[in-house]
């Protein structure tokens, strides 16, 4: 990351967490653990297209049964 400020923004939920396995794919376009014609794994890919772009980073924090923390860190503009 470049030197600068930040903005840091997480999410969390209490949900059912992630393997390291899944944790390690989660980013991958089309990549989703739902069901057939239920999600399209591009979400988090998505996410982190805009981080990236925006020169910001984007991290995962979960395991099985400990629910999910995704932690967004993005660069602030000097500009209005
Ligand atoms: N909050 C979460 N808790 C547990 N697993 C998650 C969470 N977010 C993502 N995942 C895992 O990462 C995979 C990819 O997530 P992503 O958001 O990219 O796609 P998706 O949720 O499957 O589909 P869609 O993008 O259409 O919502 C999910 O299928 C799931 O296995
Ligand atoms: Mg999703």
């Amino acid at each position: 990351m470049r030197a600068g400020s930040y903005a840091l923004i997480e999410v969390s939920d209490n949900g059912c967490g992630m393997s390291e396995t899944v944790r390690a794919q989660a980013f991958d376009p089309f990549f989703t653990t739902r069901e057939r014609g239920h999600g399209t794994g591009l979400g988090l890919s998505t996410v982190q297209g805009f981080a990236h772009q925006l020169g910001g980073t984007v991290e995962i924090d979960s395991s099985p049964g400990q629910g999910t923390t995704v932690r967004l860190s993005l660069p602030l503009s000097k500009q209005a």
